[in-house]
């Protein structure tokens, strides 16, 4: 009786450490944060990737579908950001012309971008629901992402010279078009694993 429970309990302890090692160990290689890093190591620009990103590890976790929506919606809600950014310089006073009608065209560039976003979001929820066309709608993201990402190279083109107006967004023009280049190499890498 007592050798039995001497065993038992030394078997107890046996499996205790062998979980705590395997835990640790699968917890050192596979966290939703070493996810997120080595998912946005092949993107354009990583580091804005794993900064902008790591904050929603929890959603995450190790989900494709999941890293990719998140990242599509963080670059509709910059792009959407930005548009109202853009239109609110459309009602600065003294601007000449030729800034005001290249604030104009990036504002409409913009906003197309910011519609091209929203829809390919809803549309990569569908590549989740059973029975949907995994294929053509993963396509239809593919398309409207890339053309949402020409559009935001563009915006800004029309500045030229120098000056604070160009440079404030220029600056948030380079910072949306990463992020949704990211977006769009984390879709791709989705699409590849499926
Ligand atoms: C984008 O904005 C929406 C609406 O405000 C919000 O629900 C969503 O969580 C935001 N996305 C990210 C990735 O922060």
């Amino acid at each position: 009786m007592a050798k039995g429970l001497h065993l038992s309990s030394l078997s107890l302890l046996v499996i205790c450490v062998v979980a705590v090692t395997f835990t640790g160990n699968n917890y050192a290689s596979a966290s939703p944060s070493n996810f997120i890093k080595s998912c946005c190591s092949t993107t354009r620009f990583p580091n804005v990737c794993v900064e902008s990103l790591s904050v929603y590890a929890n959603t995450i976790q190790q989900d494709p579908h999941e890293l990719a929506q998140t990242a599509l919606s963080l670059s509709l809600n910059k792009s959407e950001s930005t548009r109202a950014f853009v239109s609110n310089c459309n009602k600065l006073r003294g601007l000449k012309p030729r800034e005001y009608a290249a604030l104009k065209d990036c504002a409409e560039e913009i906003s197309d971008s910011c519609d091209r976003l929203s829809k390919s979001l809803k549309e990569l929820k569908l590549c989740k629901v059973k029975g949907e066309d995994f294929r053509w709608h993963i396509s239809n993201v593919e398309t409207w992402v890339s053309s949402a990402l020409t559009d935001d190279s563009t915006c800004g083109d029309g500045f030229s010279g120098n000056g604070k107006m160009k440079d404030s967004i220029r600056g948030r023009m380079v910072n949306l078009a990463q992020v949704t280049s990211n977006a769009l190499s984390l879709i791709t890498q989705y699409a590849s694993k499926y």
